[in-house]
């Protein structure tokens, strides 16, 4: 009885294959090895035509029970194996929520950023609208529109970095008032915020620097207008005692022109390293906006009037935090941002 002892033979196979077992995949290939359409119980299973007609039903009942005997076998370690692989990646993944998160380091806002969302902040609460000009501009409205012309000595106290004859990099925000004034009839109360450029570098000055310009033009501005709202932005940056001061002074685009200095607040005005000893701090240049700037603009001087204000947002970051270096502005040192939470 061949077939017979096949199936004793497969048996013992079967129990010898599957003793070391360990994972659901290397069972699935030894299944396959004897339930597979090649496998040993499947060609078994086809050798039964050879077999006398009269053996067939007793020989096709042993092996239809090998059959089973052997996929119940495989069913019931591939269950334990799946468990037993189910609990391993169970374990692998698993989670501890009482565990601390990880620090998320969250970062802070430059000084110069802090100064000026709190400029813009302060005048847009006294009505003015924010106007970015381009940092490439053309020497029109960094110069020639601003009451400087090719040859006013002005011009070298800017030491300008030209693109080209006619372009440049913008050496103050005052060119972004010419851009309005030919694009917007009066009342005009604008901010103009933003880089400049001036090849310039030492402890108080760099190449690129941040400035922020004002400008307000309408029927009746006066210079008293000025001073008022000046008392105002001084009150709201540096402190409610302090007083501004103004200084005669000259800049081609405003006549008259002014500096404009506040009372330190740092020692009250009494006199102070801050101040050098003089009570007062020179924050911004200012003025009535000149004649044929606002000519030039297509604005009639005998009817509107004007101010204007520019401000360099490092210097007054400066001032505030007591900064002694600008260069710490520039150099992105975190030990230093870190301070402005
Ligand atoms: N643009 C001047 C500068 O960069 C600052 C300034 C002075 C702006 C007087 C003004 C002004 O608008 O009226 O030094």
């Amino acid at each position: 009885m061949d077939v017979q002892k096949n199936i004793k033979e497969i048996e013992s196979q079967v129990d010898e294959a599957v003793k070391d077992v360990e994972s659901s995949k290397s069972l699935y290939d030894i299944k396959m090895k004897f339930l597979g359409k090649s496998g040993a119980i499947s060609s078994l299973m086809k050798n039964m035509k050879d077999v006398p007609p009269e053996e067939r039903p007793t020989l096709g009942k042993l092996l239809n029970s090998l059959r089973e005997w052997t996929e119940q076998k495989f069913s019931a370690l591939e269950q334990k194996l799946r468990e037993k692989e189910l609990k391993k990646k169970i374990a692998a993944e698993r989670v501890d929520v009482t565990m601390p998160a990880k620090a998320f380091p969250s970062g802070s806002h430059h000084p110069n950023t802090l100064i000026k969302d709190e400029l813009v902040s302060i005048f847009s609460g006294m009505g003015f609208e924010v106007f970015e000009g381009p940092e490439i501009e053309n020497d029109y409205y960094n110069f020639t529109a601003l009451n400087t012309p090719a040859d006013h000595p002005a011009r070298d106290t800017q030491d300008t970095f030209y693109l080209s004859d006619s372009l440049l990099l913008r050496t103050q925000t005052s060119a972004g008032q010419i851009r309005v004034m030919e694009n917007k009839k009066p009342p005009i109360k604008i901010l103009s915020p933003g880089k400049v450029y001036r090849s310039d570098d030492d402890a108080t000055h760099s190449p690129m620097f941040s400035q922020m310009e004002g400008l307000v033009v309408d029927k009746g501005i006066t210079l008293c207008d000025l001073k008022g709202m000046l008392d105002e932005f001084a009150r709201k940056i540096f402190g409610e005692d302090v007083k501004t001061r103004l200084r005669p002074s000259y800049f081609p685009f405003t006549e008259p022109s002014v500096e404009v200095d506040v009372s330190c607040f740092e020692c009250g005005g009494k006199g102070c390293r801050l101040c050098k000893g003089t009570g007062w701090i020179e924050v911004l240049g200012a003025g009535m906006v000149n004649r044929r700037v606002l000519e030039g603009c297509g604005i009639d001087p005998d009817v509107y009037t004007g101010f204007a204000f520019g401000m360099g947002i490092e210097r007054i970051a400066m001032l505030k935090y007591g900064i002694n270096n600008m260069k710490l502005l520039f150099e992105g040192d975190v030990r230093f941002l870190r301070q402005f939470k």
